[in-house]
């Protein structure tokens, strides 16, 4: 029921060509069209194995391409999971090169996240095992190697993370045969049945934009639908080229989901931009067109920087639908979706300011703050459950799609522009920054800790060390005193007691949980709050310096601390004497 065009696996079919579309209108005449059948990568069986090689396969009618992909699959096998439950996947490296698979808007453990530091050496193996813990929605997968991403990816190596959720299936929207999944990629006509992978110095200046594109790895796709309404999960896997999507007609479409799922409501929409990374979702309604006729997905043209033989913005037709069905999908554009809570600006603890440049003639093009990715280096330090606030800056005269992990973001304005376009709205890890654009997004780590990237998603930027470390650290103020394993939930008297300015507070937590410590005046106000904080068991101490949330000093007086846990709450007196 769910995806089910995916599980029927029309894989790697051959060629249509001179196909003659029914018609059951004996008045329109008839079309002879060309193409290939749109095809869909296997549904891979969670807890099966994941086995990176050398293959190949038929991309062209009759013609072998060299690939890098998973299970000998070009697109790499799609991953469909449901919400809740554990996802394993047993890798296997057959590659003569370290690789290393990233989860890519998924939140995952670090050791499960695909850093480069963690890859795989040629012949190994790695079990990536994960709780599924995202929204449902559309996301992706690919090799994170070390200065080898984009080419793995251009070979190949890169797949559908579909989480399922029951939370949308209340919703009417369409399924099965009528929930298309579309990944958008490009390769090069003149390298026609190969995707050949030698980036030139201008490649790596604007990304390796190509001119034929491939969706779900077919060339000259098409699509046969019913009169009927479809939901389209677009995905750009491409190394570099940005989409304008649009329907050829113009006709208007609705925009339902963003990175990280759905959006809180439906928009209507007749183009979005899709850069690198980027997933959006769309209900396109076929009914008012005639059997027999035909649209394009396409790309329409717009102004962007570079210049030489492929360029960014060039008109492209992606897909074909030619409609020649009367079924019913029995979908609706819902009137509402789910909720999303938006971040308050009021809330934000932190500002990071990250400036994008070219650096032409250095060793490395694009840079973040001046630097370039280095493997061991520490960028920054997050704390955990605490919201921040990520200006970047774009200083260069290029088109840079940055990318997040670990956790989707909000993205809060363009140019100061609070009126979002509508695949910006919602949850994002994606984000396109425009030549000379500042955006600002507000974004909360409140899953795992440990090292993650923020990078440019054009993968020959990414690959040039357009890439910065960040570890998400224990939240602000709460540190590990010891990991022994306590008994029972405590807070101890704080220490000293009278205090001035300062005081320790300590607890013992006793089993995995989100603890959350709060301070109140002698009248019941809240005056401090570290608000639901996932702690491993251990004992803990907070330093309090008697300030409130916004940072401003507290007078003298009472002051109660509540200890937060499930079912267990403790509270403790302190005295202020200023
Ligand atoms: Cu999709 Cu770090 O990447
Ligand atoms: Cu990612
Ligand atoms: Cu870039």
């Amino acid at each position: 029921m769910i995806l089910k065009a995916l599980q029927t696996g029309v894989f790697i079919s051959m060629a249509k060509p001179g196909m003659i579309i029914a018609n059951e209108n004996k008045s329109v005449m008839l079309k002879e069209l060309t193409g290939n059948q749109l095809r869909f990568p296997p549904v891979f069986p969670n807890g099966g194995i994941m086995t990176l090689a050398n293959s190949a396969v038929n991309v062209w009618s009759g013609q072998n391409t060299t690939v890098i992909a998973i299970n000998g699959s070009y697109p790499c096998p799609s991953v469909v999971i449901q919400k809740g439950t554990q996802f394993t996947a047993n890798f296997i490296n057959q590659l003569t090169e370290p690789a290393t698979i990233h989860w890519h808007g998924v939140s995952t453990p670090e050791l499960m996240d695909g850093h480069p530091k963690d890859s795989i050496p040629p012949g190994g193996n790695y079990t990536y095992t994960f709780p599924v813990i995202n929204r449902g929605g559309t996301y992706f997968y690919h090799s994170h190697a070390d200065m080898a991403t984009a080419k793995h990816v251009f070979k190949g190596f890169a797949g559908f993370f579909i989480v399922t959720d029951p939370a949308e299936s209340g919703l009417g929207l369409p399924t099965g045969n009528f929930d298309i999944p579309l990944c958008i990629q490009d390769r090069r006509v003149a390298d026609i049945p190969q995707f050949n992978y030698n980036p030139a110095m201008n490649d790596v200046m604007n990304g390796f934009l190509c001119d034929a594109p491939l969706i779900n790895g077919t060339p000259d796709a098409y699509f046969e639908v019913s009169k009927t309404l479809y939901r389209f999960r677009l995905l750009n896997g491409s190394n570099a080229r940005i989409y304008k999507i649009a329907l050829s007609d113009g006709r208007p479409f609705h925009i339902i989901a963003t990175d990280g799922g759905l959006k809180d409501q439906a928009v209507q929409a007749t183009s979005f931009f899709l850069s690198p990374g980027e997933r959006t979702e769309i209900l396109v309604d076929f009914s008012s067109y005639n059997l027999g006729e035909n649209v394009y997905l396409k790309s329409l043209q717009f102004a962007a920087p570079g210049s030489g033989t492929y360029v960014q913005g060039t008109d492209m037709n992606l897909l074909r639908f030619d409609i020649t069905g009367s079924l019913s999908s029995g979908g609706i554009i819902p009137a509402v979706l789910p909720p999303i809570n938006y971040y308050s600006i009021s809330d934000i603890k932190t500002t990071r300011n990250f400036v994008l440049t070219m650096n032409m003639g250095g060793m490395n093009m694009h840079l973040i703050n001046g630097l370039t990715f280095e493997m061991n280096r520490i960028d920054w330090e997050t704390p955990l459950n605490s919201l921040e606030e990520w200006k970047i800056v774009n200083a260069s005269n290029m088109l840079h799609p940055m990318h997040s992990h670990s956790k989707q973001f909000q993205v809060y304005s363009r140019n100061g522009n609070t009126n979002l376009a509508p695949e910006d709205k919602g949850w994002k890890d994606t984000v396109l920054i425009n030549p000379f654009e500042t955006v600002r997004l507000l974004v909360k780590f409140d899953d795992y800790k440990g090292t993650y990237l923020f990078h440019c998603h054009n993968l020959e930027h990414e690959d040039d060390g357009m890439m910065l470390n960040f570890n998400i650290t224990d939240p602000i103020g709460i540190n590990e005193i010891s990991n022994t394993i306590p008994e029972d939930f405590k807070l101890f008297q704080n220490y000293p007691n009278p205090f001035n300015p300062s005081t320790k507070i300590k607890f013992a937590v006793p089993k995995a949980d989100f603890v959350s410590l709060k301070i109140y005046d002698n009248s019941g106000k809240e005056i401090y709050s570290l608000a639901g904080q996932k702690l491993n068991p251990g004992t803990y101490s907070f330093d309090w310096n008697s300030a409130d949330n916004s940072g401003n000093n507290v007078s003298s007086g009472v002051y109660f601390c509540k200890l937060i846990s499930g079912n267990y709450m403790e509270t403790i007196k302190m005295l202020l004497v200023r």
